[in-house]
């Protein structure tokens, strides 16, 4: 079986299990765990930023940031289907109180749209407090958010006296697809959360990145939220070995992906999007996209129907070039069949 649902369906390379197996550890809840002290100083220093938090999560990054930056009653901004909108179960409503409002279309926005969008100082509006950006976007497609506009977007920001935080699980996809510095990508943003265990291929783990206290804050609501690990230098090992030896190797991700969503457009019945980096959604709009994953399924390749006429082809270090194209060759005959099966 091919498996493109997802970049998180990686197993730990043979590379990594050693890395894994041979880390120094202690009690991390003391702060005595070399590996998860050493990979959280390296991360930060990545960033430029004074700390950083090895977290369970990117969903746990994302709601560490969000709690730490507002209050019960604030509003926090972000894109178009941000991650946070689908796929945290409303925690941010849940855990810290806020309420969500969405700005632009397809993920990305502007200054401008962050301006408008910020409320009035009345007593009975929520009070607009912090902005996300998702970079890479996930159900854009793996889309790029374009630099100038980031920087637009955290200068208005602070102007505004909003924090402003990154969601970039796949920042590295960013960086390797732009060439842009990982310390540049995050620039101007008070917190970024990255993650381990989607294309770097790591089995568990992210980080929040930011200033001391902000990071101090957040130790005490991960401890909270029942995040609080002991020996997890484990993990923090191959948080390590991933960015040691699979952050340049995405760019053979993104050009599968290219390499895959060009063979796909051939398909008459599919609308395919620009891959900017690992992940390529397919719109069939003529059959439901469970159809054809289910149809593709019967022919080897384990795909997502994100949508009820969308598939979404994540690319990783476990689909080779060979892989990827053949996942697109069973695609567009699954897509060919449910097609046929729909006119019966
Ligand atoms: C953009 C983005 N942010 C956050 C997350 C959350 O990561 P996790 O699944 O580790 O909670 C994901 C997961 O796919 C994501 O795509």
């Amino acid at each position: 079986m091919i498996d493109v649902r997802s970049d998180t369906v990686t197993r730990p390379t043979p590379g990594m299990r050693a890395a894994m197996a041979s880390a120094p550890l202690g009690d991390d809840v003391f702060g005595e765990d070399p590996t998860v002290n050493a990979l959280e100083a390296r991360v930060a220093g990545v960033f430029g930023r004074e700390a950083a938090l090895f977290v369970t999560s990117g969903t746990m990054g994302n709601q560490l940031a969000i709690a730490c930056q507002t209050s019960p009653g604030d509003e926090v901004l972000v894109g178009e289907h941000a991650h946070p909108v689908h796929y945290e179960v409303a925690a941010a409503s849940a855990l810290s109180g806020v309420q969500i409002g969405v700005l632009g279309a397809g993920g990305t926005f502007t200054a401008d749209d962050l301006e408008a969008a910020v409320r009035p100082p009345a007593y009975y509006q929520p009070r607009t407090r912090l902005v996300c950006v998702e970079n890479t976007h996930n159900r854009a497609g793996g889309r790029l958010f374009p630099q100038t506009a980031v920087r637009e977007i955290t200068a208005r920001a602070r102007a505004l006296g909003l924090a402003s935080h990154l969601d970039g699980a796949r920042v590295w996809n960013a960086h390797v697809a732009t060439n842009i510095s990982l310390r540049d990508l995050a620039e101007g943003f008070d917190t970024i959360s990255v993650c381990f265990s989607k294309g770097l291929g790591a089995p568990v783990g992210s980080a929040l990145v930011g200033s001391r206290a902000l990071v101090e804050r957040a130790r005490r609501f991960r401890k909270m939220w029942g995040g609080g690990m002991r020996q997890s230098g484990v993990l923090a090992a191959a948080a390590m070995y991933a960015l040691d030896h699979h952050v340049a190797r995405l760019a053979e991700d993104h050009e599968h992906a290219r390499a895959f969503a060009a063979i796909v457009a051939g398909s008459p019945d599919a609308c395919v999007n620009e891959a900017d980096t690992n992940i390529v959604n397919v719109d069939v709009v003529r059959v439901p996209a469970d159809r054809v994953a289910a149809q593709a399924r019967e022919l080897g390749l384990a795909i997502h129907a994100s949508d009820t006429h969308r598939l979404r082809a994540v690319f990783h270090l476990d689909v080779s070039a060979d892989a990827a194209r053949e996942a697109a060759h069973v695609l567009v005959a699954a897509i060919r069949a449910a097609v046929a099966e729909a006119r019966v």
